[in-house]
């Protein structure tokens, strides 16, 4: 079964050197506030998507004080053996798979796939348009090269476009053949990345209402509405109509970078009219929703529980383990063993975590 064996960190976050081998099955990472499991899992996280799940800036990995860093991971696949190595060298990120440089990203992702579930996933129902963005744009690239090629490709020209609106400010004249250029290469990307996400909802909607009604005791209906900004087909006309707007705002108003989408609970927008309890319920179906599609599209999953596992009571704790059964490797960080039930305590790896000075590892 696919999963990551043993993992390094040189000077990745608070650890400065740090080794330890995993379990194929479940892993409680187990320490104090600050100690480091979090940056743990990140690391993990990282070797699938080249990124962060939690920033965006690569020089917040680099421990403080340090210009270079580095994350290396044997991966086991039956008798495929395959080693990872993310390095930051002051400020470049390079990324090795069995010690050849990955040129592109877009040649690497797909070669795992990495659900983490997070406090931070409430985020999904509460948070901002461009957390929602986020989670479409990561979920959906780890299998869809197309995908993340667009969504580079659409950020280059979005910048592209907006530098030029730009520099209209100081009384420079816009060269409009190499605008209109511009706006049609971005109207390109814009509609494989809205198709895209449409699919995407549209799959995952497939599954979340049946995975709602499973872990909610009032056996609510959940389900995820796609907001466009504007509809794939109406773009180019939009990109047309608000050509003046931009020209004023010096900014480009309109496109997917300006998507979102809406949970509903029994068909009500659940940022304000669900409880607490329901937007987790939902936040967490969808999560589970994007484990089991992840895995339909590549076998190897690793998922990650980081300091949501022991919070959650025995019948979720149970959904997420079902997981499990289709054979994935799963980390789960906490601070405290006592609210996990005994079945998952004995059929795991316990790595205790302390701060770095007291271990001296
Ligand atoms: N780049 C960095 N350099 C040094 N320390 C860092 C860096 N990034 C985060 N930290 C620190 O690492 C510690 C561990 O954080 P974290 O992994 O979130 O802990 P946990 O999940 O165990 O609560 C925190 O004290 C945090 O401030
Ligand atoms: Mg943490």
């Amino acid at each position: 079964m696919f999963h990551v064996r043993k993992i390094t960190l040189k000077n990745f976050r608070c650890y400065s050197d740090f080794s330890v081998e995993f379990s194929p099955d479940i892993n409680i990472i187990i320490g104090n506030n600050a100690v480091g499991k979090t940056s743990l899992v990140e690391a993990i996280y990282c070797l699938g998507l080249g990124k962060s799940h939690k920033t965006s800036a690569d020089a917040d990995l680099v421990k403080i004080g340090e210009n270079y860093a580095f994350v290396k991971a044997e991966f086991t696949d039956g008798d495929k053996k395959d080693e990872i190595v993310l390095s930051f060298v002051n400020g470049k990120k390079k990324l090795q798979h069995n010690q050849k440089t990955v040129g592109r990203l877009s040649e690497y992702v797909g070669f795992m796939n990495t659900v983490i579930f997070s406090s931070e996933d409430l985020n999904l129902i509460k948070g901002t348009p461009a957390d929602r963005r986020e989670f479409m744009d990561s979920s959906i690239s780890q299998n869809n090269k197309d995908y993340l090629v667009a969504l580079i490709r659409y950020r280059r020209f979005l910048k592209e476009r907006n530098e030029m609106l730009r520099q209209t400010e100081n009384g420079k004249a816009l060269d409009e053949i190499l605008f209109d250029s511009i706006t049609e290469k971005l109207n390109i990307e814009a509609t494989i990345i809205i198709n895209e996400r449409k699919r995407f909802l549209d799959t995952l909607n497939e599954r979340l209402n049946r995975l709602n009604n499973e872990i909610s005791e009032d056996k609510e209906n959940g389900k995820i509405v796609y907001l466009p900004n504007r509809e794939a087909g109406k773009l180019a006309e939009a990109f047309k109509e608000r050509r003046m707007l931009d020209l004023t705002l010096r900014t480009t108003t309109v496109g997917p970078h300006r998507d979102d989408f809406i949970a509903l609970i029994n068909g009500k927008d659940a940022s304000s009219f669900a409880s607490q309890g329901q937007q987790r319920t939902i936040s967490l179906a969808i999560k589970l929703a994007l484990a089991e599609m992840c895995k339909e599209c590549n076998p190897r999953l690793i998922v990650i529980l980081d300091d949501v596992f022991s919070e959650l009571d025995a019948l979720r704790q149970n959904q997420i383990l079902k997981l499990l059964d289709q054979k994935n490797q799963i980390f789960i960080t906490t601070t405290s063993i006592d609210n996990l039930s005994e079945s998952v305590i004995n059929n795991s790896k316990v790595l205790n975590i302390s701060k770095e000075e007291e271990n001296e590892r």
